[in-house]
């Protein structure tokens, strides 16, 4: 069981984007300093490149978080590699490019953390990201470790097809009626939701039932306190040491 580092909370910890607080979103030193954490696991989002490369950013574009301009789907690696994603954040991070999957994986191969790949799908489908993914997990032998989520359910059933035997869970950002017979669909070990819906009715059924349910963005100590107390499993953070 990993806590959070201040407060007395027994509940799982999930380094929302790496350690994303302290340093810039899903770039590789967000995730060496995550990595150092004794956090339960690590979320961070994939997108695919013009020539298919599987790449560590949370948006479409790439101009919150570079100094750069444009869609992902639209650059090539090589030319994504050349923009700066750190110096947005603090003068001090200049020089963080733009992580492949593969360089994240290689962060968290040999440490504890269960890794947490969400696919970016739910706006441009990428088609065949599934597949690429599941090639980098197989390749990392990590199968035992990720848990792949997405907003785009179509996206999950896809990697189900490709990795069985990998944990899937469906991302919500509001909830579906019959949302267990839903859930069942998909045969899904897990779903995230955001947080404020901890409380629903059909969420506190549903954990009755015994479905895990992990819940973001939760960023202060009395809300991941909320959350443990409605039986919630794991919370999503961008702080990680809240207490
Ligand atoms: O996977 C949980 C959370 O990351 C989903 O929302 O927008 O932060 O990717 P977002
Ligand atoms: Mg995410």
């Amino acid at each position: 069981m990993r806590t959070l580092i201040k407060a007395e909370i027994k509940m799982n910890i999930i380094a929302h984007r790496g350690y994303s607080a302290k340093y810039p979103e899903n770039t590789l030193i967000a995730f060496q300093e995550a990595a150092k954490l004794d956090v339960w696991g690590v979320e961070f989002d994939v997108h695919l490149t013009k020539d298919n490369q599987l790449v560590v950013i949370h948006d479409e574009k790439i101009n919150r978080t570079s100094n750069g301009k444009g869609f992902v789907k639209d650059m090539t690696l090589e030319e994504l590699q050349a923009f700066d994603f750190g110096a947005w954040f603090a003068p001090e991070f200049a020089g963080q490019q733009i992580p492949t999957l593969a360089e994240v994986l290689t962060v968290f191969k040999n440490e504890h953390h269960q890794i947490n790949i969400e696919i970016k799908s739910d706006i441009f489908e990428y088609p065949g990201i599934e597949a690429l993914i599941a090639n980098e997990i197989h390749a990392f032998n990590l199968e035992d470790r990720v848990i792949i989520s997405s907003f785009n359910h179509e996206s999950i059933a896809r990697f189900q097809q490709i990795m069985p035997n990998v944990e899937t869970a469906l991302l919500f950002a509001s909830l579906v009626l019959n949302l267990e017979e839903y859930i069942g669909l998909f045969g899904c070990d897990a779903i995230h939701i955001p947080y404020h819906h901890g409380m629903r009715s059909i969420i506190q059924q549903a954990i009755k039932n015994g479905v895990t349910v992990r819940a973001y963005t939760v960023n202060n100590a009395k809300i991941a306190r909320q959350m443990e107390a409605l039986g919630v499993d794991a919370v999503f953070s961008d702080v990680v040491e809240i207490g």
